[in-house]
Order: C-alpha cells, then structure tokens, then sequence
C-alpha cells in the first residue's frame, strides 16, 4: 500500500470496516442498555451523534492524508483541491451513467474556455465533488469518444496516470511502466496492460500511432526534451488516427470531462448534515 494511487480506496477499505464496527459497536451497547426506555433512547441518540461525529472525524482525516499523499504526484508542489459544498449541490450535469453525472468543462458557461494542465483540471472538477472522468468499461469509453467527438473537441483530459512518482519505484507488479503503470487517479483503478486490448473489449483505446508514428504510450516527448509523459489524455483524430487515448505531458492544457466522485460526495454529505446531492 505504498503506493499514492490506491490509498484512496485503501483509506475507504479500512473506513468502511471502522464503521461497519462502530455500527455493531452501537447495536451491541444498545442491546445491553438498561431496560428504562427514557435512558435508553437517550443512550441511543448519544450513540448516533457519536458515531456521526466519528465518521465526519473520519473522512476529514481520510481526505486530509490523500490531498497530502496526492501533492507529492504532482509538479509544483501543487495540492488537490477539496470541494465546496454548494458547488457540489449545484453541480453541472450534462449526462448519467451507472449512478454517476458528468460534465464537459467546455460545455459550461463558467468554464468555457477554461483549458487546463493535468492537475487543475482534476481540481476544477474537485470543487464540484467530482474529478477528472475514470474511463473503466468500454460502454463508458464509447460515451466519452461520442461525446468529444459531438462536441468537436481536439482533446480532453481524464484521470489516467502514470505512476511515475515517489512511492511507485518499488512496486514489481507496475512494471515494465508504459505497459503496467498506468491508473485512474480518481478512482484507483488500474488500467488494463497497455500493449493489448483490454479484456472483454472489442477495441484498444490506445492509439496506433503518434508524433513518432508508434503505439501509444509511446513517452514521445521524452525523447524530444526529456519531458514524461505521464497523463492520459483522449485525443480526437489529431494523428489522423481517429479518437483514441494518448499519453500526454501533464503540463498540456485541455477542456475536462468530470465525473461524480463517490469519495468527495461521501465526504461533502458527511460534513454539511441534510445536504441534497
Ligand atoms: C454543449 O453545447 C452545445 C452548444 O454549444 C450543445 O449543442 C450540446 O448539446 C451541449 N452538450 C452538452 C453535453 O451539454
Ligand atoms: C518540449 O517539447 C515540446 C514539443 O516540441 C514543447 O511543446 C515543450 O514546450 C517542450 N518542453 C520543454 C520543457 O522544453
């Protein structure tokens, strides 16, 4: 678990089991509270405003430590951003797929013409409990090729990254890099092997070709100015190659398609009590 990438799902793992063992904590001490009602609904309320309390306490901290973690990914010493609770209420919804809504930055008027490097556009979409989209099925990827495609944008970005960065250098399992390291750094999933279509799906996202004319990722500008290549971006026919998945230096500045984050959501609805998200 030394790696940046999974801790957010690793953090929500260990949440998970804390509440599920403050929950039976509060049923078992319940259950053996005296036979009076009136101390009993008392200790029962007490139990509840504890156990919310405690969970807020939770998710604080859990949010804390990944902004924390997460800033030592990225260039500049720049943190993620946490979001605002009436931005996240009142959040852009172009779209819902499996529980989630989306928006394209473009398609706002308030970020219309906001083009962003890697990490500012995961915050723009942050503010609003979201982040940069995850793309982990293929029915989710023909959305998002349609979409930018409709929409006649030359690029977008996504969450994908490299894990490249302090805390990837010794896990075996990511390596060779360019074929295992890649993941959403939005929801911690993986990204299939790079080198083959992805299981079940009929096609590579990765794209053929590229400013060298070779499979993606390729780390191109690497060898041109020793700038990695470390962020996914989908690219819109700009090698001729149709839509497809690139990687990108993460300093590029492109539109953002943002997606619901179930992390953030938690987070706003735990600590703004009666919230409608
Ligand atoms: C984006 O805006 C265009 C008009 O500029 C509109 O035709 C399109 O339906 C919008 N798409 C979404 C997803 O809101
Ligand atoms: C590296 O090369 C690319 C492509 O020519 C260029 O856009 C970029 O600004 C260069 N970066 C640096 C740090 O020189």
């Amino acid at each position: 678990m030394k790696q940046n990438a999974y801790l957010n799902n690793f953090l929500f793992l260990r949440m998970r089991h804390y509440l599920l063992l403050v929950a039976v904590a509060t049923v078992a001490t319940v259950s053996t509270a005296p036979a009076d009602e009136a101390e009993d609904d008392r200790q029962t309320t007490m139990m509840k405003k504890d156990l919310v309390e405690t969970t807020t306490q939770m998710m604080k901290k859990s949010l804390e430590q990944q902004r924390q973690k997460t800033s030592s990914v990225n260039d500049g010493g720049r943190l993620l951003s946490l979001p605002n609770a009436e931005s996240c209420k009142n959040r852009p919804k172009h779209f819902e797929l499996n529980g989630h809504w989306y928006f394209l930055s473009s398609n706002t008027t308030e970020h219309k013409d906001a083009k962003n490097d890697w990490l500012d556009s995961r915050n723009l979409c942050r503010k609003y409990c979201m982040d940069a989209v995850s793309i982990e099925t293929e029915e989710e990827n023909e959305i998002v090729f349609n979409l930018v495609k409709k929409e006649r944008l030359p690029y977008i970005w996504t969450s994908g990254r490299l894990c490249n960065f302090k805390g990837c250098e010794d896990r075996e399992d990511l390596r060779p890099l360019e074929v295992l390291g890649w993941f959403w750094s939005a929801s911690g999933v993986k990204v299939s092997p790079t080198n083959k279509k992805p299981e079940g799906w009929e096609n590579q996202p990765w794209s053929q070709t590229g400013h060298f004319k070779r499979p993606q990722p390729d780390n191109a500008e690497f060898e041109i100015n020793e700038t990695t290549e470390a962020c996914l971006a989908v690219l819109n026919n700009v090698y001729k190659d149709g839509i497809a998945w690139h990687d990108i230096g993460c300093y590029h500045t492109k539109a953002v398609l943002c997606e619901d984050n179930d992390q953030l959501l938690k987070y706003i609805a735990a600590t703004n009590r009666g919230i409608i998200l």
